[in-house]
Protein backbone atom coordinates (compact mmCIF):
# COMPACT_ATOMS: atom_id res chain seq x y z
CA UNK A 1 0.00 0.00 0.00
CA UNK A 2 0.85 3.78 0.06
CA UNK A 3 3.65 4.85 2.12
CA UNK A 4 2.00 7.80 4.67
CA UNK A 5 2.97 10.11 6.99
CA UNK A 6 1.44 12.54 8.92
CA UNK A 7 3.02 15.97 8.74
CA UNK A 8 -0.18 18.10 9.43
CA UNK A 9 1.04 20.31 6.53
CA UNK A 10 -0.71 21.08 3.56
CA UNK A 11 0.61 22.86 0.21
CA UNK A 12 -1.24 26.14 -1.25
CA UNK A 13 -0.42 27.02 -4.41
CA UNK A 14 -0.78 30.67 -5.82
CA UNK A 15 -0.13 32.51 -8.95
CA UNK A 16 1.13 35.97 -7.63
CA UNK A 17 2.04 36.49 -4.11
CA UNK A 18 1.98 40.05 -5.07
CA UNK A 19 -1.40 40.00 -5.67
CA UNK A 20 -3.67 41.42 -2.74
CA UNK A 21 -6.55 38.58 -4.08
CA UNK A 22 -4.45 36.00 -3.72
CA UNK A 23 -2.99 37.31 -0.15
CA UNK A 24 -6.16 37.31 1.03
CA UNK A 25 -7.06 33.80 0.00
CA UNK A 26 -3.79 32.53 1.70
CA UNK A 27 -4.97 34.56 5.08
CA UNK A 28 -8.02 32.43 4.78
CA UNK A 29 -6.41 29.18 4.24
CA UNK A 30 -3.74 29.77 6.80
CA UNK A 31 -6.17 30.97 9.73
CA UNK A 32 -8.17 28.13 9.49
CA UNK A 33 -5.25 25.24 8.78
CA UNK A 34 -3.56 27.06 12.26
CA UNK A 35 -7.13 26.49 13.94
CA UNK A 36 -6.83 22.94 13.24
CA UNK A 37 -3.18 22.54 14.15
CA UNK A 38 -2.04 22.66 10.32
CA UNK A 39 0.98 24.43 9.05
CA UNK A 40 0.97 25.69 5.18
CA UNK A 41 3.32 25.89 2.49
CA UNK A 42 2.88 28.70 0.50
CA UNK A 43 3.90 28.74 -3.47
CA UNK A 44 3.99 31.28 -5.65
CA UNK A 45 3.48 29.82 -9.51
CA UNK A 46 4.22 33.18 -11.55
CA UNK A 47 1.14 32.02 -13.81
CA UNK A 48 4.14 29.29 -15.22
CA UNK A 49 2.77 25.67 -15.38
CA UNK A 50 6.34 24.42 -14.94
CA UNK A 51 6.28 25.98 -11.62
CA UNK A 52 2.77 24.63 -10.67
CA UNK A 53 4.66 20.99 -11.63
CA UNK A 54 7.89 21.55 -9.84
CA UNK A 55 6.19 23.07 -6.86
CA UNK A 56 3.29 19.76 -6.89
CA UNK A 57 6.25 17.13 -6.50
CA UNK A 58 8.09 19.45 -4.09
CA UNK A 59 4.60 19.30 -1.84
CA UNK A 60 5.05 15.17 -1.83
CA UNK A 61 8.31 15.30 -1.22
CA UNK A 62 7.39 17.26 1.96
CA UNK A 63 4.36 14.64 3.02
CA UNK A 64 2.01 17.80 2.32
CA UNK A 65 -1.29 15.91 3.67
CA UNK A 66 -3.22 18.14 1.05
CA UNK A 67 -3.17 20.25 -1.60
CA UNK A 68 -5.04 23.95 -2.35
CA UNK A 69 -5.00 25.33 -5.96
CA UNK A 70 -5.75 28.65 -6.59
CA UNK A 71 -6.23 29.92 -9.92
CA UNK A 72 -3.93 28.14 -11.87
CA UNK A 73 -3.34 27.89 -15.64
CA UNK A 74 -2.97 24.13 -15.89
CA UNK A 75 -5.79 22.57 -17.08
CA UNK A 76 -7.44 20.50 -13.90
CA UNK A 77 -6.55 17.16 -15.20
CA UNK A 78 -2.81 17.65 -15.48
CA UNK A 79 -2.76 19.00 -12.16
CA UNK A 80 -4.86 16.60 -10.59
CA UNK A 81 -2.29 13.87 -12.29
CA UNK A 82 1.05 15.80 -10.60
CA UNK A 83 -1.02 16.21 -6.63
CA UNK A 84 -2.46 12.21 -7.19
CA UNK A 85 -3.27 10.86 -4.62
CA UNK A 86 -3.02 13.70 -2.22
CA UNK A 87 -7.08 15.43 -1.93
CA UNK A 88 -7.41 18.36 -3.38
CA UNK A 89 -8.93 21.44 -3.58
CA UNK A 90 -9.51 24.38 -6.35
CA UNK A 91 -10.12 27.56 -5.51
CA UNK A 92 -11.16 30.23 -8.03
CA UNK A 93 -12.17 28.01 -10.82
CA UNK A 94 -14.99 25.60 -10.98
CA UNK A 95 -14.30 21.64 -11.65
CA UNK A 96 -16.01 18.94 -13.22
CA UNK A 97 -13.09 16.24 -11.85
CA UNK A 98 -14.24 13.52 -9.62
CA UNK A 99 -12.94 13.75 -6.20
CA UNK A 100 -11.96 16.88 -6.59
CA UNK A 101 -13.72 20.06 -4.62
CA UNK A 102 -13.91 23.53 -5.56
CA UNK A 103 -14.67 26.89 -4.54
CA UNK A 104 -15.50 29.78 -6.61
CA UNK A 105 -17.27 32.52 -7.62
CA UNK A 106 -19.76 32.65 -11.01
CA UNK A 107 -17.26 34.71 -12.99
CA UNK A 108 -19.61 34.91 -15.97
CA UNK A 109 -22.18 36.53 -13.94
CA UNK A 110 -19.56 38.81 -12.69
CA UNK A 111 -18.45 40.36 -15.99
CA UNK A 112 -22.14 40.31 -17.38
CA UNK A 113 -23.00 42.55 -14.49
CA UNK A 114 -19.51 44.64 -14.82
CA UNK A 115 -20.87 45.08 -18.44
CA UNK A 116 -24.26 46.18 -17.86
CA UNK A 117 -23.80 48.69 -15.36
CA UNK A 118 -20.94 50.03 -17.55
CA UNK A 119 -24.03 50.63 -20.77
CA UNK A 120 -27.10 51.23 -17.95
CA UNK A 121 -24.83 54.36 -16.91
CA UNK A 122 -24.66 55.52 -20.71
CA UNK A 123 -20.96 54.26 -22.15
CA UNK A 124 -21.50 53.43 -25.79
CA UNK A 125 -18.39 52.74 -26.74
CA UNK A 126 -16.81 49.65 -24.21
CA UNK A 127 -13.08 47.81 -23.67
CA UNK A 128 -11.96 45.11 -21.64
CA UNK A 129 -9.25 44.47 -20.77
CA UNK A 130 -8.72 40.26 -19.88
CA UNK A 131 -6.57 38.72 -17.72
CA UNK A 132 -4.04 35.74 -18.80
CA UNK A 133 -4.98 33.58 -21.79
CA UNK A 134 -4.98 30.85 -19.68
CA UNK A 135 -6.95 32.03 -16.40
CA UNK A 136 -10.49 30.26 -16.17
CA UNK A 137 -11.47 33.20 -14.15
CA UNK A 138 -10.52 35.91 -17.08
CA UNK A 139 -11.75 33.52 -19.65
CA UNK A 140 -15.14 33.38 -17.36
CA UNK A 141 -15.56 37.34 -17.27
CA UNK A 142 -14.72 37.79 -20.53
CA UNK A 143 -17.43 35.65 -21.45
CA UNK A 144 -19.82 37.95 -19.19
CA UNK A 145 -18.63 40.97 -20.95
CA UNK A 146 -19.50 39.33 -24.85
CA UNK A 147 -23.02 38.64 -23.16
CA UNK A 148 -23.46 41.83 -21.73
CA UNK A 149 -22.61 43.68 -24.87
CA UNK A 150 -24.78 41.37 -27.21
CA UNK A 151 -27.79 42.56 -25.71
CA UNK A 152 -26.95 46.23 -26.17
CA UNK A 153 -26.26 48.08 -29.02
CA UNK A 154 -22.48 49.59 -28.27
CA UNK A 155 -19.13 48.98 -29.94
CA UNK A 156 -16.37 47.40 -28.17
CA UNK A 157 -13.31 45.60 -28.41
CA UNK A 158 -11.27 43.28 -25.77
CA UNK A 159 -7.02 44.39 -24.71
CA UNK A 160 -5.13 41.63 -23.86
CA UNK A 161 -3.55 42.18 -20.21
CA UNK A 162 -1.95 40.04 -17.44
CA UNK A 163 -3.59 41.04 -14.28
CA UNK A 164 -0.69 42.99 -13.19
CA UNK A 165 -1.09 47.13 -12.66
CA UNK A 166 1.02 47.52 -15.27
CA UNK A 167 -0.64 45.52 -18.32
CA UNK A 168 -3.60 48.07 -17.13
CA UNK A 169 -1.94 50.97 -17.32
CA UNK A 170 -0.41 50.11 -20.42
CA UNK A 171 -4.14 49.09 -21.88
CA UNK A 172 -4.93 52.84 -20.69
CA UNK A 173 -2.45 54.49 -22.89
CA UNK A 174 -3.02 52.91 -25.48
CA UNK A 175 -6.82 53.16 -25.92
CA UNK A 176 -7.13 56.68 -24.73
CA UNK A 177 -4.82 57.92 -26.83
CA UNK A 178 -6.79 57.20 -29.85
CA UNK A 179 -8.64 59.42 -31.64
CA UNK A 180 -12.15 57.97 -30.20
CA UNK A 181 -11.16 56.45 -26.99
CA UNK A 182 -13.85 54.44 -25.37
CA UNK A 183 -16.19 55.41 -22.54
CA UNK A 184 -16.04 52.71 -20.21
CA UNK A 185 -13.56 50.28 -19.12
CA UNK A 186 -14.35 46.93 -17.53
CA UNK A 187 -10.96 45.42 -16.29
CA UNK A 188 -10.32 41.95 -15.52
CA UNK A 189 -9.41 42.54 -12.43
CA UNK A 190 -8.52 46.01 -9.60
CA UNK A 191 -4.87 45.99 -10.02
CA UNK A 192 -5.57 46.41 -14.32
CA UNK A 193 -8.22 48.97 -13.26
CA UNK A 194 -5.63 50.73 -10.99
CA UNK A 195 -3.03 51.01 -13.87
CA UNK A 196 -6.10 52.45 -16.20
CA UNK A 197 -6.91 55.32 -13.52
CA UNK A 198 -3.22 56.18 -13.49
CA UNK A 199 -3.54 56.38 -16.93
CA UNK A 200 -5.78 58.50 -17.66
CA UNK A 201 -4.76 60.86 -15.05
CA UNK A 202 -1.41 61.35 -16.90
CA UNK A 203 -3.47 62.04 -19.91
CA UNK A 204 -5.49 64.43 -17.96
CA UNK A 205 -8.89 62.15 -18.79
CA UNK A 206 -11.52 62.82 -16.12
CA UNK A 207 -13.06 59.50 -14.16
CA UNK A 208 -16.36 59.41 -14.23
CA UNK A 209 -16.86 62.67 -16.29
CA UNK A 210 -15.00 61.46 -19.55
CA UNK A 211 -14.54 57.80 -19.06
CA UNK A 212 -15.69 55.18 -16.65
CA UNK A 213 -13.76 52.52 -14.71
CA UNK A 214 -15.20 49.17 -13.21
CA UNK A 215 -12.25 46.77 -11.82
CA UNK A 216 -12.63 42.92 -10.11
CA UNK A 217 -12.24 41.49 -6.81
CA UNK A 218 -13.08 44.36 -4.25
CA UNK A 219 -9.15 44.26 -3.07
CA UNK A 220 -9.21 46.50 0.00
CA UNK A 221 -6.70 49.55 -1.96
CA UNK A 222 -10.26 49.85 -4.42
CA UNK A 223 -11.74 51.99 -1.90
CA UNK A 224 -9.00 53.84 -1.39
CA UNK A 225 -7.71 54.87 -4.88
CA UNK A 226 -8.76 58.39 -6.81
CA UNK A 227 -11.37 58.20 -7.23
CA UNK A 228 -12.29 55.34 -5.65
CA UNK A 229 -12.88 52.02 -7.55
CA UNK A 230 -16.46 50.59 -8.97
CA UNK A 231 -15.73 46.85 -8.77
CA UNK A 232 -17.00 43.29 -8.38
CA UNK A 233 -16.48 41.69 -5.38
CA UNK A 234 -15.60 38.00 -4.40
CA UNK A 235 -15.14 37.17 -0.84
CA UNK A 236 -10.67 36.10 -0.84
CA UNK A 237 -10.81 35.93 2.94
CA UNK A 238 -13.73 33.54 3.08
CA UNK A 239 -12.85 31.72 -0.12
CA UNK A 240 -9.49 30.80 1.13
CA UNK A 241 -11.00 29.84 4.68
CA UNK A 242 -13.95 27.24 3.12
CA UNK A 243 -10.87 25.55 1.03
CA UNK A 244 -9.11 24.50 3.86
CA UNK A 245 -12.33 23.33 6.03
CA UNK A 246 -12.83 21.56 2.45
CA UNK A 247 -9.47 19.80 2.45
CA UNK A 248 -9.44 19.01 6.12
CA UNK A 249 -12.97 16.86 5.58
CA UNK A 250 -11.61 15.25 1.99
CA UNK A 251 -8.71 14.68 3.87
CA UNK A 252 -10.74 12.81 6.67
CA UNK A 253 -12.72 11.02 3.85
CA UNK A 254 -10.98 7.26 2.94
CA UNK A 255 -13.07 7.26 -0.14
CA UNK A 256 -12.45 10.71 -1.86
CA UNK A 257 -15.25 9.82 -4.46
CA UNK A 258 -17.41 13.16 -3.29
CA UNK A 259 -16.87 16.44 -5.49
CA UNK A 260 -18.44 19.21 -4.04
CA UNK A 261 -18.69 22.68 -5.00
CA UNK A 262 -18.81 26.34 -3.26
CA UNK A 263 -20.06 29.06 -5.25
CA UNK A 264 -20.32 32.63 -3.89
CA UNK A 265 -21.90 35.02 -6.25
CA UNK A 266 -20.35 38.12 -7.57
CA UNK A 267 -21.29 41.47 -5.96
CA UNK A 268 -21.74 44.81 -7.84
CA UNK A 269 -19.67 47.04 -5.50
CA UNK A 270 -20.65 51.65 -6.63
CA UNK A 271 -17.85 53.45 -6.22
CA UNK A 272 -17.01 56.84 -7.50
CA UNK A 273 -15.33 55.41 -10.97
CA UNK A 274 -18.65 55.19 -12.49
CA UNK A 275 -21.05 57.17 -11.27
CA UNK A 276 -21.45 59.49 -13.58
CA UNK A 277 -23.66 62.39 -12.97
O1 LIG B 1 -6.54 39.60 -9.31
C1 LIG B 1 -6.26 38.27 -9.66
C2 LIG B 1 -7.39 37.61 -10.33
O2 LIG B 1 -6.99 36.37 -10.77
C3 LIG B 1 -8.57 37.45 -9.43
O3 LIG B 1 -9.64 38.14 -9.98
C4 LIG B 1 -8.80 35.99 -9.32
O4 LIG B 1 -10.14 35.63 -9.47
C5 LIG B 1 -7.81 35.38 -10.27
O5 LIG B 1 -8.18 34.47 -11.18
Amino acid sequence: GLVSRKTATIGLVIPDVANPFFAEVARGTEDAAIAKGFTVILCNSDWKAEREKMYSKLLRQKWAEGVIAVGSRSSESSLRELIDPLPMVFVDRFTMLPGSDSVWSDNKKGGLLATQHLIDMGCRKLAHISGPTHSPASIARQKGFLLGIKEANVSWEIVKGDFRYRSGYDAGMELLTRDVPPDGIFAGNDLMAVGILQAAASLHIRIPDDLLVIGYDNIAMAEYVAPPLSTVDQPAYEMGRIAFDMLHKKMQDETRESRNVREFEPLLILRESTNRK
